[in-house]
């Protein structure tokens, strides 16, 4: 899947699922330090493309990648992994340059063409600590409203847990997208997922 976008900066290629060699030969920009150092990042998107299951969506201004969004299976030691239906979104990032222009809405978009998502249910789980509140002006509640909005663009709900990282503060949350073609077996077995302490008391 290719699209284009039309920005003040120039045109955006968001592009996706990338492949592995592809990625490789793709520079990072600079401003994409959210998480780690750009470096670190390309390292990180390079070896989740080359999962069986990992996805990575690009926003691309020529060689350099301004953005990115990525799509895993849960960490083995997450009470999510044990769902056989079930996906991550791992995280978006925009390069702080880019930021306000629509990359991540066009992101979301195009991924979620792909019919494989109505397969799934994807999760995010969103902890403030990974946020930009510096950069972006927001505080934290204002940030959290922006990310239910910009997730809630392509069917993200958020969902109440007992996860005991989500609950670390209220700011925390866990959103969810369930595809169209899960069974209610499937939407039943998360359910149950999402109350994992109460069952055990
Ligand atoms: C969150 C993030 C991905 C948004 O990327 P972006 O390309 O700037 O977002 P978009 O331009 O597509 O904007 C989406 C919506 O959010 C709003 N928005 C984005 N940043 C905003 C800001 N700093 N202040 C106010 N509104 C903001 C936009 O106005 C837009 O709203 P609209 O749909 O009502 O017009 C980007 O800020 C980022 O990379 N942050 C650091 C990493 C992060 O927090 N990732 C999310 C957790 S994994």
């Amino acid at each position: 899947m290719t699209k284009q976008l039309t920005t003040d900066k120039g045109t955006v290629i968001i592009e996706g699922p990338v492949s592995q060699i592809n990625l490789e030969s793709l520079e990072m920009d600079e401003g994409l330090g959210n998480f780690r150092s750009p470096v670190r990042q390309k390292e990180a998107l390079v070896h989740i493309a080359g999962l069986p299951e990992g996805m990575v969506y690009t926003a691309r201004m020529e060689q350099a990648i301004v953005g990115y969004l990525l799509f895993h299976f849960p960490n083995e030691f997450s009470r999510w992994n044990r769902h056989p239906r079930l996906m991550e979104l791992g995280a978006i990032e925009i390069s702080r340059g880019w930021q306000k222009r629509g990359l991540a809405k066009a992101l979301l978009g195009a991924a979620f063409t792909n019919q494989v998502f109505e397969e799934f249910i994807v999760i995010t789980t969103e902890f403030h600590w990974h946020w930009d509140l510096k950069n972006s002006g927001l505080n934290v509640w204002e940030y959290r409203d922006m990310l239910k909005r910009l997730f809630g663009s392509v069917g993200f709900k958020r969902r109440h847990t007992d996860d005991p990282e989500i609950l670390e503060h209220q700011a925390n949350m866990l959103m969810v997208r369930v595809g169209n073609n899960v069974s209610k077996n499937h939407s039943d077995m998360f359910v149950n997922l999402t109350y994992q302490h109460s069952i055990l008391m």
